[in-house]
């Protein structure tokens, strides 16, 4: 036994570490669990208590200068790895780097404001913290509507009321209280409705506004910009139909549906078997609006809509619910990297 101990020693003291191949052989001739010193540590454990006197420190120091070694080896082989004068090895293949994705409702919208930016709409904002004036009082809701309730509007304050704004309809106030028409507007952004939150409804949402002022405005005009929008969207095969609706804001009102993009208008649970899928609301604005903002309702005519981008996004890329658009899920983004 002693002899071997001498022999192991000795090959230590000799190894040559060259590259990260003899740094393994070594582990596995040296330190690891099935390593040669453990069958001598097994050996030693059957003698008899006298050599185990003598032996035990030899074997011990035997161990010792094994760990020693290795760690000299470890060093060494992670110097070869990066020499010394070129410490990173510039012909390697660079680490991959993921950029991240573009949310799906920033894309659905950049898309909307794409195609109406072609047919001469810009760009308006408005505050997400309305008044009730913009939010509800101009827009020609009577003072009793039910949309003003509690149940629907988040209250930031009472009296003066000011609400989260509950669709984005007040921007077209805004609009038309510091602008001299003609108007082409788009109005994106962010709206908020008091409703529990599951995978066909939140208490946030987007939406995309849309103003036209004129001379000589008709519903024909819009008819036609709206489908434009929708074969833009979703392809020259889709259709539309315009429904007769209500809205206080606009008269006559409708809403648009298009050709289910699901089930392409056979019927799914999408469409709810009917093949057709409601995108937005919209309608001729009503002359109320006009005197409410100091526009001449004799002079000017106009079209309004609003559609839901979560709506448009699900149709587009067939997300199953809701929640997930806010739930941060990187699992759910990436499937967005290379939209
Ligand atoms: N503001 C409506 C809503 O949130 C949508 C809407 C309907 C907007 C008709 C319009 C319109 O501009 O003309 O449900």
């Amino acid at each position: 036994m002693e002899e071997k101990i001498k022999l192991l020693e000795a090959e230590i003291q000799g190894y040559a570490f060259s590259d990260a191949d003899s740094l393994e052989t070594y582990k596995r001739s040296y330190t690891n669990k099935k390593a040669v010193i453990n069958d001598l540590v097994a050996e030693f454990r059957t003698l008899p208590s006298e050599q185990k006197r003598t032996l035990g420190k030899a074997l011990n120091d035997l161990k010792t200068l094994a760990n020693h070694r290795l760690k000299e080896g470890e060093k060494a082989v992670v110097a070869v790895g990066r020499k010394a004068d070129q410490p990173h090895d510039l012909t390697l293949p660079g680490d991959p780097f993921r950029t991240g994705a573009r949310h799906p409702l920033s894309i659905t919208m950049a898309r909307i404001i794409e195609i109406f930016n072609k047919i001469g709409f810009s760009v308006a904002e408005g505050p997400e913290i309305e008044d009730d004036w913009h939010n509800f009082t101009a827009l020609n809701f009577p003072p009793n509507h039910p949309a003003r309730d509690m149940q629907d509007t988040f209250f930031a304050s009472k009296e003066p009321d000011y609400v989260l704004r509950t669709h984005t309809s007040p921007v077209q106030i805004r609009v038309m209280e510091t602008e001299e028409p003609p108007s082409r507007v788009l109005a994106p952004g962010r709206v908020y409705r008091n409703e529990a939150i599951s995978a066909r409804s939140h208490c946030f949402f987007h939406q995309v506004e849309g103003l036209v002022v004129d001379e000589g405005i008709s519903f024909a005009d819009m008819k036609q910009s709206l489908l434009y929008f929708a074969r833009e969207m979703f392809g020259d095969e889709v259709k539309i139909r315009l429904r007769p609706s209500y809205f206080p804001f606009t008269e006559i009102s409708a809403e648009m549906d298009i050709s289910c993009q699901i089930c392409g208008g056979k019927g799914c649970n999408i469409c709810k078997y009917t093949g057709w899928v409601e995108i937005m609301g919209c309608g001729m604005v009503d002359p109320n609006l006009f005197i409410n903002t100091n526009i001449d309702p004799e002079r000017y005519s106009g079209y309004a809509f609003g559609m839901g981008v979560e709506r448009i996004a699900q149709l587009k890329y067939r997300v199953p619910d809701l929640r997930l658009y806010s739930q941060n899920d990187i699992r759910f983004l990436r499937l967005f990297e290379k939209v």
